[in-house]
């Protein structure tokens, strides 16, 4: 459930009008809900409670400092991957021990700002990075709380391209070295291994992929504490899916999920660790598009949007679907005509959706993409110099710019002329 619904006819978002924000800030803009962002934080608090346990969002689904900020004041912790949203996590105010350091290829310098800004613990995905940390961490003269991701090698059955849980990806130090990696950090300075991690991929839609993975770390931990280690923590990542069709069957819901992880692991006594972030940010967000034109092609009519590819690239990256609304509901059983949804980027693959049945729109109108709180603005760019579109949040009858547009000054502004052209 979100609070996007229809009042008198207008998409409203909370008790806010699309169109009036369209007036004051321009279409295209990315609109968050304060209510339903604060909703799916308190479900995943029901899901794992008695369970000690910490919600750390996962920022590089939505790192607005505003939306950082509102689930920050409701305890949320953070997890990020990158110096830059680790600084955005501090600037919206979340204390260093809240934040949890994930990602496969940290710097020194990533290393070093955490350490000096305070920090969780580091999510380890190598060797490598094993030896790097204990060097950063005890020239500081610090002790850095770790965890290594653990690669359980399970197929999180999802698009090729979010699946990180299989011993081909990338990510994580494969199962089968878990216990001499332990051992080694056991040994090393600067170095406190209290936790095990893992992430298994993005956008499951059956709790069985990760049943399995947490069935090998339930016993991976056991194996581990009789190799003399103290393992307190498990953080389990995120991953949880979304509905982005409506009227389909859902994903499995944070309480069937929190049910799951008590059975599989609630005996082992740890504190438990979640990085959700789409579950929490993708249905609390739309993007608010305006048609420029309708264009009769050979054999069918295109609506020309004023948001593209740069804007939200997941249809263009993964053929992703999101529902696309018009703003001003149609009268009950209109005649509905197919649509290629596209944007002005000068590429074939700026297209929202093929033949998607609407009731008749013309320039001018507006229309909402669901589900786009989540990878929608954080993954923009400003290709085709398409400046990076406005976020508005809105709490009840109140709204906020909360990233306004720059102008084109403000995006030329980085370029650069050396003198000697
Ligand atoms: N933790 C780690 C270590 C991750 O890599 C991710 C997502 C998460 C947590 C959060 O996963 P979530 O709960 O949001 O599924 N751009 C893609 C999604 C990429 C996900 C990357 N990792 C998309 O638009 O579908």
């Amino acid at each position: 459930m979100d609070h996007f619904l229809y009042r008198k006819g207008i998409l409203h978002a909370e008790d806010i009008p699309l169109p009036d924000i369209a007036a004051q800030v321009g279409t295209p803009f990315y609109v968050y809900s304060a209510a339903t962002l604060r909703r799916h934080f308190r479900l995943f608090e029901e899901a794992l409670s008695p369970l000690d346990h910490l919600i750390c969002f996962s920022v590089k689904s939505n790192s607005n400092l505003a939306v950082l900020k509102l689930l920050g004041d409701l305890g949320a912790g953070m997890d990020v991957v990158s110096g830059g949203e680790y600084a955005r996590a501090r600037a919206a105010g979340i204390p260093g021990e809240r934040i949890v350091f994930s990602g496969v290829g940290k710097t020194r310098e990533e290393m070093r700002a955490a350490l000096e800004g305070g920090i969780r613990q580091f999510n380890v995905e190598s060797e490598a990075e094993m030896h790097q940390l204990s060097e950063v961490a005890s020239a500081m003269g610090k002790t850095a709380d770790i965890a290594f991701r653990i690669n359980p090698d399970v197929d999180a059955e999802t698009h090729e391209k979010i699946s990180t849980g299989k011993a081909e990806n990338k990510f994580g130090v494969p199962i089968s070295r878990a216990r001499e990696a332990y051992a080694a950090a056991a040994r090393l300075p600067g170095l406190n291994p209290l936790g095990i991690d893992l992430h298994i991929g993005s956008q499951l839609t059956s709790l069985a992929p990760f049943r399995k993975a947490f069935t090998r770390i339930a016993s991976l931990t056991e194996t581990l504490r009789a190799d003399g280690h103290a393992i307190t923590r498990l953080d389990l990542g995120g991953g949880l899916g979304i509905p982005y069709e409506t009227g389909n069957d859902g994903p499995p819901l944070p309480i069937e999920y929190g049910q799951m992880v008590k059975e599989v692991l609630g005996h082992l006594g740890c504190e438990i660790e979640i990085e959700p972030g789409r579950l929490i940010a993708g249905n609390a967000g739309l993007m608010v598009a305006g048609v420029i034109y309708v264009k009769q092609g050979e054999d069918r009519k295109f609506l020309i949007l004023d948001a593209a590819m740069n804007d939200l690239v997941r249809p263009a990256l993964y053929e992703a679907h999101h529902d696309i609304v018009p703003v001003e509901e149609p009268a009950p059983g209109a005649e509905t005509t197919p649509y290629d949804i596209v944007g002005p980027v000068c590429e074939t693959g700026d297209t929202f959706a093929k033949s998607r049945p609407l009731a008749p729109l013309q320039a001018g109108d507006l229309v909402a993409f669901r589900s786009a709180g989540a990878y929608g603005a954080v993954m923009a760019s400003e290709y085709n110099s398409r400046p990076l579109i406005p976020e508005v949040l809105v709490d009840g009858a109140r709204f906020a710019v909360i990233r306004r547009r720059p102008t084109y000054e403000e995006m030329l502004s980085r370029d650069m002329i050396p003198a000697w052209l």
